[in-house]
């Protein structure tokens, strides 16, 4: 059962407070354990939670500053938390073979010496990692900077995160999740909330985007026909904003978006839409609508140069890389060069401090892949021979690359060392063994 579009209003994750703050560290707790959300009007859905909020807490960081978690695990199975899109050490990095046992906690520490950047928290205990998602283990992590801080973009309550997924329900308004059933997950979330409303001022928002669903992508656009402003990608803001009139955004990545409503009268209703299957367009097709209200006053702009980004370094090692999975009998096996993740599956070595060139490969007929590894932000170099585009001229974690397709980009490995895991996030493809491991010595 999915509830009727535009009935609930859109809610904000709560930020997390912190436990303890010291001169660079902020201290946190999170528990780990089932909860009820309230997704269908009338019912209590079983979920997973962080802290028991659906989906979970933000956490806001700053560059330099440390932030410590200590992650209890409430539930009866294992669970692990990974920062996606951080900079992490190998023993805060959680994880999939590492994960936290049940009843157990562990210490999570993120030194945050990258950029600014919008990132997001998900479970990626292997095999669990899809399901874990899909019941709710995901939250924002926004690392801010100085650099950031310092433009005049919208801010406080004009600065609105958005985790778009999609989920499952059965009649009696419970979550239904088996593996790789795409085409069943038709119900459409905001932040938690089914196809929610969002009454707005007239004037200029930001909106923070990300796909935090298993396998869905959206092409988004609005439905008025005026284009998206996006001014920053998976590792923060672009070096300068651009228009799109339509963006795609696949599992795992983000995108950051201004919309200015100043320039409609109150009391019109915007959607921002969804074209892209699978599911009846008449439930996937409209993700969110805006009830534009009165003007407010707006000093907000949206500067013209943003950030600048480093060099590109040149590739000291170039690898190819083939993602496939069979086509009949989808949902069994997904390969990387060929083989199924195992734990002790190392197929590459870098050596710290050098630069790596990785042509990606989406070998399947009709599956699209995205690729995604640990540790590090990385620039798309090209696409089907061709120039990045649009927010691909960002820093990038997250690749989506269609059947057929193939991405070349690069990535310099001078952060941790250590074991780190490279995967689709596609999460049920990762879960099906899409998914390998490098190393940094
Ligand atoms: Cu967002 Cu290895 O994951
Ligand atoms: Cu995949």
């Amino acid at each position: 059962s999915t509830p009727a579009a535009f009935t609930v209003p859109l809610s904000v994750p709560p930020t997390l407070r912190p436990s303890r703050v010291t001169r660079d560290t902020d201290y946190y707790d999170v528990t780990i354990g089932k909860s009820y959300a309230n997704i269908v009007p009338g019912a209590r859905t079983e979920v997973l939670t962080y802290n028991g909020s659906f989906p979970g807490p933000t956490i806001r960081a700053r560059s330099g500053r440390k932030v410590v978690v200590r992650q209890k695990n409430h539930l009866n199975e294992p669970a692990t938390v990974h920062l996606h899109g951080g900079a992490t050490e190998q023993a805060s990095d959680g994880s999939a073979m590492d994960p936290i046992k049940a009843g157990e906690s562990k210490i999570f520490t993120y030194h945050n010496l990258q950029p600014h950047a919008n990132l997001w928290m998900h479970d990626h205990t292997h095999h669990l990692e899809s399901e874990h998602l899909f019941r709710g283990l995901a939250n924002l992590y926004l690392l801010t900077d100085k650099i950031e801080e310092s433009l005049p973009l919208p801010k406080g309550k004009y600065d609105v995160p958005l985790m778009l997924s999609d989920t499952r329900l059965d009649d009696k308004g419970q979550l239904v999740y088996t593996m790789d059933d795409a085409f069943q997950r038709t119900t459409l979330l905001v932040n938690g909330r089914p196809r929610p409303y969002f009454k707005v001022d007239a004037r200029k928002y930001r909106f923070r985007l990300v796909n935090t669903s298993n396998l869905r992508m959206f092409w988004l656009s609005l439905s008025d026909g005026t284009p998206l402003t996006v001014i920053g990608a998976d590792g923060g803001l672009l070096p300068a904003p651009y228009e799109t009139e339509r963006l795609l955004i696949s599992p795992g990545e983000r995108a950051d978006l201004i919309i200015d409503f100043s320039k409609y009268p109150p009391g019109t209703q915007l959607i921002l839409k969804n074209d892209l299957p699978p599911g009846d367009p008449e439930l996937i097709g409209q993700v969110i609508r805006f009830d534009v209200g009165r003007p407010a006053p707006d000093k907000s702009s949206i500067p013209a140069t943003l950030r600048s980004l480093p060099a590109i370094g040149e590739a000291d090692t170039t690898r190819q890389m083939v993602m496939y999975m069979d086509e009949v009998g989808a949902g069994t096996n997904a390969f990387l060069n060929g083989k199924a993740f195992d734990p002790d599956r190392i197929d590459i070595d870098i050596k710290h401090g050098t630069t790596e060139e990785w042509i990606l490969t989406n070998t399947s007929q009709t599956i699209p892949h995205n690729f995604h590894t640990h540790l590090v932000q990385f620039r798309v170099t090209g696409r089907n021979g061709g120039p990045a585009t649009g927010f691909e001229t960002g820093l990038k974690d997250t690749v989506l690359l269609w059947p057929g397709e193939f991405v070349t980009l690069r990535a310099t490995f001078d952060t941790y060392k250590g074991v780190f895991p490279y995967h689709c996030h596609m999460v049920d493809h990762s879960a099906m063994g899409m998914m390998a491991q490098l190393r940094v010595s």
